[in-house]
């Protein structure tokens, strides 16, 4: 089945609103991972406000499944990742001020600069991902970088969900055919959700993961976080 890494900064952006630890956002990866999630991803951004950089150390050491961390690769982040070593990184192109991850990287303008931080990472033994939108030009062009995986950015695909699904669909079937065809793993993410993800998971072939954290973290407010994470690794068993 594809595997869930449920990404937890909604978790922490609840427990920075107040101060304290609640809710406790260690416990809550432990948990993630108790009922069923196969991987945890955090997001720390440069100004902290959802995890922070002493979460992403506490957490990691805790965790059995696979650790994903994600963000833009400055400096600071480098080192983290470096020194924290999860198995899996996945490099976004958001600026610092993005109110959350909103386009894939251009592989053609950023190759030289994509190459160097991957390479830091493999040498490292980390796996990594780049966030991608379903132009084929970009997704051949990952392929040089020396990537293991990319992330397809699925907003596009949960916007136009409701409207036509297999027009919100057909630009994913065809990234992820390319992405196998030039031998990369294939990772998606962003708005995916229990209405959403059981169509994108029947109809994409190839899928290894998919990273889901608001519409999951909202869900478990009426559902509990144990059932809801069921309900998504429900969606994902394949026909
Ligand atoms: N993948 C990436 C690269 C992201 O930046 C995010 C949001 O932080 C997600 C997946 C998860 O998106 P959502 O919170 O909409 O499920």
């Amino acid at each position: 089945m594809t595997r869930l890494s449920v990404n937890i900064n909604k978790i922490a952006t609840i427990r920075n609103a107040r101060g304290g630890n609640i809710p406790n956002v260690l416990q809550a990866a432990i948990d993630c991972e108790r009922f069923g999630a196969h991987g945890i991803t955090v997001h720390p951004r440069p100004d902290e406000r959802h995890i922070r950089y002493s979460d992403v150390y506490e957490i990691r050491p805790k965790i059995t499944t696979e650790f994903n961390i994600e963000g833009y690769p400055n400096r600071k982040f480098l080192d983290l990742v470096l020194d924290v070593k999860p198995h899996q990184v996945t490099l976004v192109p958001d600026p610092p001020e993005a109110l959350t991850s909103n386009a894939g990287w251009d592989t053609i303008a950023n190759k030289d600069f994509l190459i160097d931080v991957i390479k830091e990472f493999k040498n490292a033994g980390v796996r990594t991902s780049i966030f991608i939108d379903t132009n084929l030009k970009n997704i051949e062009n990952a392929s040089l970088t020396g990537t293991d995986r990319v992330e397809l950015y699925t907003e596009p695909y949960a916007a136009e969900y409701p409207i036509n699904q297999l027009k919100a669909v057909a630009p994913f079937i065809g990234a992820a055919k390319k992405a196998h065809e030039v031998g990369l793993g294939i990772n998606a993410g962003h708005d995916l959700s229990l209405e959403n993800l059981k169509y994108f998971n029947d109809m994409v072939p190839h899928l290894d993961e998919v990273s889901i954290g608001h519409a999951l973290i909202s869900d478990a407010l009426y559902f509990g976080l144990e059932n809801t994470i069921q309900m998504y690794l429900k969606l994902l068993e394949k026909i």
